[in-house]
C-alpha cells in the first residue's frame, strides 16, 4: 500500500491536490482513500458531497474519510489526557486550563497521521493519501518514540507494577497515581507512534510531497519541511508549485504577479532540487467539485502513475562530531562556480556566480546549529559541504 502525504501552509492546495491525485490514481483502477482532518471539512466542500468519520465511497475505485478529532482524542488519548489534567489540577491549576496543557502540541494534524495507521493495516487499499499535516513540527512527534523508545516502555511498564505503591505514595506526594489504564493507553500510543514510523519512514511505501504558491512565505515555510522531513528519514518525492497564473493571461495588471511568481519557480527549482517539479495554473474559479479535480488531476499527472515513487534519495545529511556538524545538501550547482555561504539568522544564504548571473537558495538550518558557528563550505561533486563548529563560552 502506498501513503502519499501532502504537505504546506494553508490554503496552498493541499486538499484540492489530495483530491486530485485520488482521483486520478481511482481512473487508473487502484483503490484509493481521501484522509482529511482539516476542521473546516474541505473534502466535503471540494467532492460536494457529505463525508463522515467512516470512508465514505465518493466513485468507482475512490474512498474518502473526514477524522473528527475530538472522538479520536476521546479514544485515543482521552485516558491519558485525562490523567495529565488531573495532575495539572492538582498541582492547582483551573480545570479548563489543565486541560488545554494536556492536550498535545499539533494534536489535530498528528491525529490523522496516526489514522493512516488504523487504516493501513486494516488493508484494502492500493493507497493512502492525506491531505493536511506535517508541518516538520507534526513530524517531530514521530521521532518521540524513537528518542524515548525503549527506556519510555520500560519505565511504564515499571510503573506498571509500582501502580499499587504510587497509589499509597498519593497523599503525601499529592500528584495523583497513574492507573493500569493510563499506563496501558500510553503503552498503545507508543506502540501506534512506532508502527507509524515504520510506515512512513519507508521509502517505498511513503512519499511526503511538498505543495505551495510561486510566493515568498509558502515557499520558505516549504523549505523548512522539506529539510525536516529529510533529515527525519522521510522520502519527499515530489513538489507542487499551484496557482500559477497561465501564460494566456495578459491583462497588465497581473505583470507584477507574473514578474515575481516567474522569479519564484526559478527559486523553487534551486530550494527543492533533485525534486522533479509539477505545477498547476491558476484555474478561472476556485477548483471544486469532481469534474475540475478532474481535470486538475489530468494536468498534474498526464499518463504517469500518480502514485509511483517520483523520487528516492536524501537530499540532506547531518553528520554531527565532537568539533561540530557538517551538512551536505545536493545542489544544482556545478564545482566550478563559486559559491558563497553566509548565515543570515536561522537560515543559510547561498550566493552562486552562474553563467546566468547570481543565484540565491536559502537553506533552514537545523535547530541543533544554532548553537555553531559557520565555518567553511565547499561544493564537492554537485553536493554542498557545509562545516559548522560548536561555540564554546
Ligand atoms: N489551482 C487552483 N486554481 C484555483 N483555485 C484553487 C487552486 N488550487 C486551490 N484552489 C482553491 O484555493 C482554496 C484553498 O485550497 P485548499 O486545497 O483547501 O488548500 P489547503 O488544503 O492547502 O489549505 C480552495 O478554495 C481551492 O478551491
Ligand atoms: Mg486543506
Amino acid at each position: 500500500m502506498r501513503v502519499i502525504v501532502y504537505t504546506g501552509k494553508g490554503g496552498t492546495g493541499k486538499s484540492t491536490i489530495s483530491c486530485a491525485t485520488g482521483i486520478k490514481a481511482a481512473e487508473q483502477g487502484r483503490d484509493v482513500l481521501v484522509i482529511s482532518s482539516d476542521p473546516a471539512h474541505t473534502l466535503m466542500e471540494l467532492f460536494e458531497v457529505n463525508i463522515g468519520p467512516k470512508p465514505t465511497k465518493i466513485s468507482d475505485h475512490l474512498w474518502a474519510v473526514q477524522v473528527d478529532p475530538i472522538q479520536e482524542v476521546r479514544e485515543k488519548y482521552g485516558v491519558i489526557q485525562e490523567y495529565v489534567a488531573a495532575v495539572f489540577k492538582a498541582k492547582g491549576l483551573e480545570e479548563t486550563l489543565a486541560y488545554e496543557l494536556a492536550s498535545l502540541p499539533n494534536m489535530t494534524p498528528f491525529l490523522s497521521l496516526l489514522k493512516v495507521v488504523d487504516y493501513f493495516e486494516e488493508g484494502g487499499y492500493d493507497a493512502l493519501i492525506l491531505d493536511t499535516v506535517p508541518s516538520g513540527e507534526a513530524l517531530k512527534n514521530l521521532y518521540l518514540p524513537s528518542l524515548f523508545g525503549s527506556i519510555s516502555r520500560k519505565i511504564l511498564r515499571l510503573a506498571g507494577s509500582l501502580v499499587g505503591a504510587a497509589k499509597l505514595m498519593e497523599p503525601i506526594v499529592k500528584i495523583p497515581a497513574p492507573s493500569k489504564e493510563v499506563i496501558r493507553a500510553d503503552l498503545k500510543l507508543l506502540e501506534k507512534l512506532e508502527k507509524l514510523k515504520a510506515i512512513l519512514t519507508d521509502p517505498k511505501t511513503s512519499s511526503l510531497r511538498l505543495v505551495a504558491n510561486p510566493d515568498f512565505f509558502s515557499l520558505s515555510n516549504l523549505r523548512r519541511a522539506y529539510m525536516t522531513a529529510s533529515l527525519y528519514n522521510v522520502n519527499v518525492d515530489l513538489a507542487v508549485i499551484n496557482k500559477v497564473i497561465p501564460d494566456e493571461v495578459v491583462d497588465p495588471y497581473f505583470e507584477e504577479w507574473r514578474r515575481s511568481q516567474a522569479k519564484y519557480l526559478a527559486e523553487a527549482e534551486v530550494a527543492f532540487y533533485p525534486l522533479p517539479i509539477k505545477k498547476v495554473r491558476l484555474y478561472r474559479g476556485e477548483l471544486r467539485g469532481l469534474d475540475m479535480l478532474k481535470t486538475c488531476g489530468g494536468e498534474l499527472f498526464g499518463d504517469e502513475d500518480p502514485l509511483k515513487v517520483y523520487y528516492e534519495g536524501r537530499p540532506f545529511r547531518l553528520e554531527v562530531t565532537e568539533e561540530g556538524m557538517e551538512l551536505v545538501v545536493k545542489t544544482p550547482f556545478l564545482d566550478k562556480e563559486r559559491c558563497e555561504v553566509e548565515r543570515v539568522g536561522e537560515e543559510l544564504m547561498i550566493k552562486v556566480d552562474t553563467e546566468v548571473g547570481e543565484v540565491r537558495s536559502f537553506i533552514p538550518l537545523p535547530s541543533i546549529a544554532y548553537c555553531m558557528r559557520l565555518d567553511r563550505a565547499k561544493l564537492i561533486e554537485g553536493e554542498l559541504h557545509i562545516y559548522f563548529a560548536r561555540e564554546f563560552s
